[in-house]
């Protein structure tokens, strides 16, 4: 997934009514589409998806490599427009929506963790968890208060003035999750965010998400490890741009004693 563009926003905080269309959903796909243009002609990466995700959900989407679990996740994230079809994000239909009021809807609505981190090498853990305050405009006061909070809330506070070398991967994942939550998202998108990490790291970081979870954020996680995607309550799998399987995650299985 890209890096959001910087957002000038006014105010941070969520809307009243933040995460929740009029129906409970946060997130309403119809007939969604993507054809990108190449060189050897379009290419259509999806081809008219229909999903409704309500507040509060927790969904992987599963898939192999190609299979248009990105473009969905870059369409979700209003990183990038369709070519077909709506989406109604908290219940506004986001493509008739100006430029700045999407950028500030995205900003206050959606958090975005990224399988490389995305941490900027050169600036400490508090300025980096800071950063999206900076696009929002907020003094510095506030926003190294805020930023600390969100340190200290994914237990890397004392780490605050370190750069990003300093620490371990998970470490940064923790980091990228605490600059996800920073503007109090109601959903957040991560597109493969175990895809660079040792299976132990990616427990505790998917221990994380399901504490997130249990707080009311809703989470649209990618996955193409089926261990990842049985932390999710809800999978959904994609094949040549189209959902091919959607229903809860089955229970586990008791191991043996
Ligand atoms: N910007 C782009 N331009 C052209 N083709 C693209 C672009 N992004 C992705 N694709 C193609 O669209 C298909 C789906 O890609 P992607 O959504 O990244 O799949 P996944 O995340 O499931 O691996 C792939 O065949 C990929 O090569
Ligand atoms: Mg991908």
């Amino acid at each position: 997934m890209a890096a959001p563009r910087p957002i000038p926003a006014s105010i941070p905080a969520p809307a009243a009514d933040a995460g929740r269309g009029a129906s409970g959903e946060v997130i309403r796909v119809r007939g969604l589409g993507k054809t990108y243009v190449t060189a050897a002609g379009p290419f259509p990466a999806l081809k008219g998806v229909d999903l409704n995700i309500r507040h509060g959900e927790y969904v992987a989407i599963m898939g192999p490599s190609g299979s248009g679990k990105s473009t969905f996740m870059n369409l979700l994230g209003c990183l990038d427009t369709p070519t077909l079809g709506d989406y109604f994000l908290v219940g506004r239909n986001v493509a008739h929506l100006p430029g700045d009021e999407l950028a500030i809807l995205r900003n206050r609505t959606i958090g975005f963790v990224f399988q490389g981190f995305n941490l900027l090498p050169r600036m400490s853990l508090e300025d980096n968890v800071a950063l999206p305050l900076v696009y929002a405009r907020i003094e510095r006061e506030p926003r190294r208060a805020r930023a600390r909070e969100m340190l200290a809330r994914v237990g890397l506070e004392p780490y605050a003035l370190s750069l990003p070398a300093r620490i371990s991967g998970g470490q940064q994942q923790r980091v990228a999750i605490a600059r996800a939550l920073i503007n109090s998202p109601s959903l957040i998108l991560a597109d493969e965010p175990t895809g660079n990490l040792d299976s132990h790291t990616s427990e505790e970081i998917m221990a994380l998400f399901r504490e997130l979870n249990d707080e009311g954020i809703t989470i649209v996680l990618v996955t193409h490890e089926p261990d990842i995607a049985d932390h999710a309550r809800r999978q959904v799998r994609f094949l040549d741009g189209l959902i091919v399987h959607d229903a809860p995650t089955p229970a586990r299985e008791a191991g043996p004693c």
